[in-house]
């Protein structure tokens, strides 16, 4: 969702912040902006639009200062316009600020601010901090108190950075419940929402916690608790690098990372061994199991929950962490709970650990990104290690998160032939990549059809779904993933002349009936698009995989999906790396 940005030290802070700004991009946005200080005035320049669209007509790099803020917005209070762009100036341009959350009480406190004579520019909720920051900075005359008094006055949530006119050489931040890190760079320092934001500046980051505030004045820095304890905090050196961050020689980032999956599958499998026995040894002890993500990651631990139960009798559930409060009386407190992001800051995610933790649960993760909030509330994270994911639609992250599924339940089960199968499974995924002009033909023939259906049984059902969630984020095409037992009861209805079905069909112990119902579908006038390591004359398109042990299927099957969505939105001029409305990092509940 927004980013946030800031920098103070020796360089020329609007290049910085401007590279920033492009860098952020992919998390989602529809405005953005830039203030800095100079000659101790405040310069802001914002608007709606693209960085780089919002950089020719107002030039950010014009701007001057050793020091600035910078933002994207995913507009959440407030429309779409130049003056609800962040950021947001108090009265008297004292004090600037960029937000990412949402401030619930802002109405309350905007009233009170305005019977004290204060006048609001905005329809936004964050312009209130500005405000309370001037109000409470003129009061105490002290930031750490005015920034500890500011964030007492907030609910909901937020990260927030200001900087102060009458104090050019201080940034400050604030967090709860929305991401915050520092970057510790030779030149200076940066405060943004994720590292990537300045990963090409420096790798040492140090991360704030929930509920903490951070006073940056040029090289120091002080990190406070909101109840105004000291924290002394490390210095974290990342292992992503900012050639991670280049699109190479692909025309996007969403076919450059599907392609990564042979190297990220096998990045993913170099893990602590202890680490994984003691993550085996939490299922195994736990007398209940939870499992929960959203999006592409419950696509994950739904094939988690299939495989605990069908290879090692372990029962669990698998919720959508939207859904997860909703269920939460249901919560045991001696639970365990598995939460799968590749974000780690998925806010329905968070506060369904949150929740499950003041129950008493315990909380075990499966993510990308290391040092993130799932990560630091969690007991042990494993890492699938797949290296910055840039494209909106998670592709790399996906398998990556599904062959540490398998690695756990192998290991679980000590099952060593398959462990072997499992480090091997890489060159599947290669060969299955070789098949992409086959799937660019069947994308230019289906491209327009206003609704595909994607169908498989047990293990295949979370991969049809998420077949279809590719498809309908990046190309638009409505699309439904489905059991191939539950055509029958309804949807069986909407098979007409031409429909496209993609049938998941490798040779398993669903492989004859998924037949039988790709000749319903056939029957009725379905286009039977055949995803199997066997072909079939049913089939009208065929996307030939490897043999492969047939628990593995879903590693290797799911790679046509991802590319068949990327081609189609491709061949219908859709830009596959930022999908319309979307965010790659939902940071709002
Ligand atoms: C995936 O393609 C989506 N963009 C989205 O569903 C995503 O998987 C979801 O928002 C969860 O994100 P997370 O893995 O970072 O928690
Ligand atoms: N709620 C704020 C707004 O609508 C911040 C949104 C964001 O996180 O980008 O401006």
């Amino acid at each position: 969702m927004c980013g946030i940005r800031g920098y103070i030290g020796d360089e020329d802070a609007p290049p910085l912040l401007y590279n920033g700004l492009k860098r952020m991009e992919y998390r989602g946005y529809d405005s953005a902006g830039i203030a800095t200080i100079s000659d101790a005035k405040m310069l802001v320049k914002k608007d709606t639009g693209k960085v780089t669209e919002i950089n020719n007509k107002l030039d950010f790099l014009s701007m001057r200062g050793n020091i600035g803020i910078a933002h994207t917005r995913w507009a959440t209070h407030g429309g779409v316009t130049r003056e609800n762009a962040h950021p947001h100036a108090s009265c008297g341009l004292e004090v600037a600020v960029i937000h990412n959350g949402i401030i619930e009480n802002y109405r309350s406190l905007m009233e009170n601010l305005m019977a004290e004579g204060h006048h609001f520019n905005s329809q936004t909720d964050s312009e209130i901090i500005a405000h309370l920051l001037e109000k409470h900075y003129k009061a105490y005359e002290d930031e750490k108190q005015a920034v500890l008094k500011t964030a007492s006055d907030l609910k909901g949530s937020f990260a927030f950075l200001a900087i102060f006119t009458a104090n050019p050489n201080m940034i400050i931040g604030a967090r709860k419940d929305a991401p915050l890190v520092i970057g510790v760079g030779k030149q200076g320092n940066f405060l943004a929402s994720d590292i990537l934001a300045f990963i090409d500046y420096t790798d040492k980051v140090l991360f704030l916690d929930n509920r903490e505030i951070a006073i940056v004045k040029g090289r120091d820095m002080q990190v406070y608790t909101f109840e105004g304890k000291p924290v002394e905090k490390e210095v974290t050196q990342v292992a992503w690098e900012a050639k991670d961050t280049s699109k190479e020689a692909f025309a996007h980032y969403t076919t450059k990372e599907i392609h990564e999956q042979p190297q990220t599958l096998k990045a993913a499998l170099y893990q602590d061994p202890n680490k994984v026995q003691e993550f085996c040894s939490a299922i195994e002890r736990a007398k209940h199991i939870h499992i929960t993500a959203c999006g592409t990651s419950y696509h994950v631990g739904l094939i988690l929950r299939n495989l605990l139960a069908r290879l090692a009798k372990i029962r669990s559930d698998a919720t959508l962490s939207s859904e997860f409060s909703h269920d939460a009386e249901l919560i045991e407190r001696d639970c365990l709970v598995i939460a799968i992001s590749q974000s780690g800051e998925t806010a329905d995610l968070l506060f369904a650990v949150s929740e499950a933790k003041k129950r008493g649960g315990e909380v075990l993760s499966i993510l990308n990104a290391v040092g993130a909030s799932l990560d630091r509330e969690s007991k042990l994270s494993l890492y699938i290690n797949c290296g910055p994911e840039i494209g909106v639609a998670a592709t790399k992250s996906f398998t990556g998160q599904l062959i540490l599924v398998y690695l756990l339940i192998f290991t679980l089960l000590n099952d060593t032939r398959r462990l072997a199968d499992l480090r091997d499974i890489w060159k599947a995924v290669e060969e299955v990549l070789k098949m992409e002009d086959k799937v660019v033909e069947v994308a230019k023939k289906y491209k327009e059809c206003n609704d595909f259906y994607f169908v498989g049984r047990s293990l295949h059902l979370p991969i049809a779904l998420e077949g279809a969630l590719k498809l309908k984020e990046l190309a638009y095409n409505h699309a439904e993933g489905m059991a191939g037992g539950e055509l029958k009861h309804g949807t069986l209805a909407l098979i007409e002349e031409g429909t496209p079905v993609v049938v998941l069909n490798p040779e398993d112990e669903t492989y004859q009936e998924m037949l039988s119902n790709a000749s319903e579908m056939k029957a009725r006038g379905a286009k039977i698009i055949g995803v199997s390591n066997r072909p079939h004359e049913i089939y009208d398109d065929f996307i030939q995989i490897p043999t492969v042990d047939e628990l593995l299927y879903p590693l290797v099957e799911v790679v046509p999906l991802q590319m068949l969505a990327y081609h189609t939105a491709v061949l219908r001029q859709r830009d596959p790396d930022y999908p319309r409305n979307l965010a790659k990092s939902v940071t709002v509940k």
